[in-house]
């Protein structure tokens, strides 16, 4: 059987640390308060001066450096995100330049927040399954530290930049490869977290910024209660529907939110948390390049190996979320 097969990572994430105790400098918090309520300890912040296409081309070409395959033969790049460098076009476009790629690669954005990268990587199996493309670059970045208003303790402790990547191929045979991706999304969750100005429904004026909402607002309660109810359910869909238990996982790369939402889904889905591997306590919730910075992680310490089985998890803005269970 055909399928699409992650053949490298690569993930790119800024120098700049911004810890729990630089931010108790900045608004009334603590480290004891962020690392109990989140798992939180640091986050990357980028430079000023670098933008969302340097940190996603830099994680895109170390996809490519692992896969062995010149970014020139990439013929398709799907960027996830909610914070390109403009809102108009894709920074995907952007990318394909700073990759050097010329010509004919369809380069574009999704925008389906902290699950963007589950969203990217069902496309691009899809187009991988159907023939259309053979070398398929998803990647997932966020520079959100631009978009969080640093007086709002709610949500500027938990975010974080970053980017990663993976470079998918196509793949006879059934030991290796993407075995399904769910996707699901509920709009009644647009008010649980949104960036309200800069659109259509408000768009950017000086009253807008006075008001300051060109940033993250969040209803914190709410998000959690969702992301461990339906990323529970979406990884659950997913074991179901390849005929696999909680036992057969060897990792579980989840988004990394919050500790605690983590665990609530290691219990609901009965895989031990010591299966999820866990970066937030370096990095925060970098939403869509949660995922990709994780498993390359993971795969250059070496604890997630070929052959194993990962089943992978998120849920962001919109709401919207879903999984995808990979043989790596
Ligand atoms: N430092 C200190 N105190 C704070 C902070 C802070 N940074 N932020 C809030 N508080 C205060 C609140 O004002 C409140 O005070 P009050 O009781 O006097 O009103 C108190 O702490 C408790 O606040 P809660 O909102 O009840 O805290 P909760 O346990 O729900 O934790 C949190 C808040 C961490 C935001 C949690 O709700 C959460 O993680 N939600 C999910 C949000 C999320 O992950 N969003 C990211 C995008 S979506 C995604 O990636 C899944």
């Amino acid at each position: 059987m055909l399928r699409a097969r992650i053949a490298g990572t690569g993930r790119a994430t800024p120098e700049k640390v911004l810890t729990n105790d630089d931010l108790a400098k900045m608004v009334a918090t603590s480290d004891e308060w962020i690392n109990e309520r989140t798992g939180i300890r640091q986050r990357r912040i980028l430079e000023e001066g670098r933008t969302t296409s340097d940190l996603a081309s830099e994680a895109g070409r170390r996809a490519c450096e692992t896969a062995e395959i010149d970014p020139k033969e990439v013929d398709c790049i799907i960027v996830a995100t909610i914070s390109p460098d403009m809102p108009m076009p894709a920074v995907a476009v952007t990318v394909q330049q700073k990759l050097g790629i010329t010509g004919q690669c369809p380069s574009f954005d999704i925008s389906a927040a902290c699950a963007g990268f589950i969203y990217g990587m069902s496309v691009a199996d899809s187009f991988i399954k159907c023939g259309q493309f053979k070398r398929v670059l998803v990647i997932g970045v966020e520079i959100l530290s631009r978009l969080v208003d640093w007086t709002d303790r709610n949500t500027c402790v938990l975010f974080g930049d970053g980017a990663g990547a993976a470079l998918l191929v196509p793949h006879e045979g059934d030991d290796r490869g993407i075995l399904s991706t769910h996707l699901f999304a509920d709009g009644a969750g647009v008010p649980f977290l949104n960036i309200p100005g800069g659109g259509s429904a408000e768009p950017t004026s000086a009253k807008t910024v006075e008001a300051k909402r060109h940033y993250v607002k969040m209803q914190g309660k709410p998000v959690f209660t969702h992301a461990v109810k339906n990323i529970s359910s979406a990884a659950k869909t997913a074991l179901e529907a390849n005929g696999k238990t909680a036992a057969d996982v060897d990792w579980v790369v989840a988004h990394q939110a919050n500790l605690r939402i983590l665990e609530g889904v290691a219990e609901r889905v009965g895989v031990p948390l010591d299966k999820f591997y866990l970066n937030i306590h370096k990095y925060g919730n970098t939403s869509s390049a949660s995922i990709p910075i994780a498993l390359d992680e993971a795969a250059r310490e070496g604890k997630v190996k070929p052959g194993d089985l990962i089943l992978m998890a998120a849920l962001g803005a919109g709401l919207s979320w879903g999984s995808a269970l990979v043989r790596f």
